[in-house]
């Protein structure tokens, strides 16, 4: 089978742990911790890294090999990565590096980008992912257009509305080009959790008068996120996953980043509490912590976007395949229940491939 060759443009912690996991479980092809280990013809051993762009010149001129684990990364090593002999070159910073986070994605003014649609091509991607920093608005819309020019697949993991939104999903199905997004779902993460419980106590007949979910973290993603004004997406997006599956609309409901704690690094810790009505009118409350590696929790769900992906290419489907990111993300264009979008996932890969 023909390797998935794959383009990142952000090579920060989720990177890291994505080009961790698939060195992992190609020397470990039965090792626990992937929700499938075959998609169609693709096992994660097939992904390959072509191509890395950052604008951290601590990361630029490196092998990715080296880059994920160079400074601010901070998540776990839990695999060790060969030299891959892809260099990570430099990008256009745009409005990816906000005011509070220049000591942080050190940028060299003198580095001067390297053409994106021309490097897209020479490395004959056929994905790329997005994995800038939150509130990079006009950055991931530069590199989504530029995966356009350059006929290259795209998946947006960050909370920007492109694969969600009708005028730019026209321009895919322009060029006959898929992509999924917006906003990875990781694969036991706070959305899924939120969304499960909530649903759980909603099926079961208790009413739910209003819930929260505070989260706080020490890596980069959540010191980017300190910025409330460049996270009114990723709030619209974390609230919208979990109220749009659920009947009653009309609940008190805040969901989001909550606080950065560097001691934490890759440590995510996240509390749900609902609050409402139980049988005869009297209420309950629940509490629940969630405490996770937040990088290589993301990273699985990535490796079946891309082998999903791969799949939809093949089929030369284009614009936004919502059969994947109904599954995958927390903002795809058509919300569904997560059973509901299991099986609408599986069917898609099934159609062609008999049995997940
Ligand atoms: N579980 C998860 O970890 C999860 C879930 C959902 C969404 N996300 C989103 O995925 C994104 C990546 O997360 P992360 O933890 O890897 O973030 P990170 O802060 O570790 O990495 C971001 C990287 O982007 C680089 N960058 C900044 N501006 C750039 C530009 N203009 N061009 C190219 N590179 C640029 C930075 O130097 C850094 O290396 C974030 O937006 C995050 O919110 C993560």
């Amino acid at each position: 089978m023909s390797k998935i060759k794959i383009a990142i443009i952000g090579v920060g912690n989720c990177a890291s742990s994505l080009v961790q996991g698939i060195e992992y479980y190609t020397q470990n092809p039965d090792a626990d911790g992937l929700m499938y280990r075959d998609i169609g013809p693709y096992k994660v051993s097939d992904i390959e890294i072509v191509l890395a762009i950052d604008v951290d010149y601590r990361k630029i001129g490196r092998d990715i090999s080296e880059a994920i684990f160079a400074e601010p990364n901070c998540t776990k090593k839990f695999s060790e990565v060969p030299n891959k002999k892809v260099i990570v070159k430099m990008g256009n910073v745009l409005d990816g590096v906000a005011n509070h986070m220049r000591d942080f994605f050190q940028v060299d003014s003198k580095m001067i980008s390297v053409d994106i649609v021309s490097e897209l091509k020479r490395s004959s991607a056929d994905i790329c992912i997005c994995y800038l920093p939150v509130g990079s608005a006009e950055a991931a819309r530069f590199y989504a257009q530029a995966c356009l020019d350059a006929g290259v697949a795209f998946v947006n993991a960050i909370p920007e509305f492109i694969c969600s939104d009708t005028q730019w999903v026209e321009k895919f199905i322009e060029k006959g080009i898929p992509c999924a997004g917006d906003d990875i779902k990781s694969q036991v993460g706070a959305t899924i959790v939120h969304r499960m419980v909530t649903r759980l106590i909603e099926d079961r007949g208790h009413k739910i008068d209003n819930t929260y979910q505070l989260n706080i973290g020490g890596n980069t993603d959540f010191l980017n996120m300190k910025d409330e004004n460049r996270i009114v997406s990723k709030r619209i997006s974390k609230t919208n996953a979990v109220t749009s599956i659920l009947d009653n609309k009309k609940i008190g409901v805040r969901i989001g980043p909550s606080d950065y704690i560097p001691h934490l690094k890759d440590n995510k810790v996240c509390y749900i509490n609902v609050k409402g009505t139980q049988f005869g009118g009297v209420p309950f409350e629940l509490d629940l912590k969630l405490s996770v590696e937040d990088s290589p929790n993301s990273a699985g769900v990535m490796t079946e976007i891309i082998r999903s992906l791969k799949i939809a290419k093949d089929r030369g489907m284009s614009g936004n395949i919502n059969e994947i990111s109904s599954y995958t993300c927390k903002s795809p264009a058509k919300q569904i229940r997560d059973s509901e979008a299991k099986k609408i996932f599986e069917n898609f890969v099934n159609e062609q491939y008999g049995k997940l």
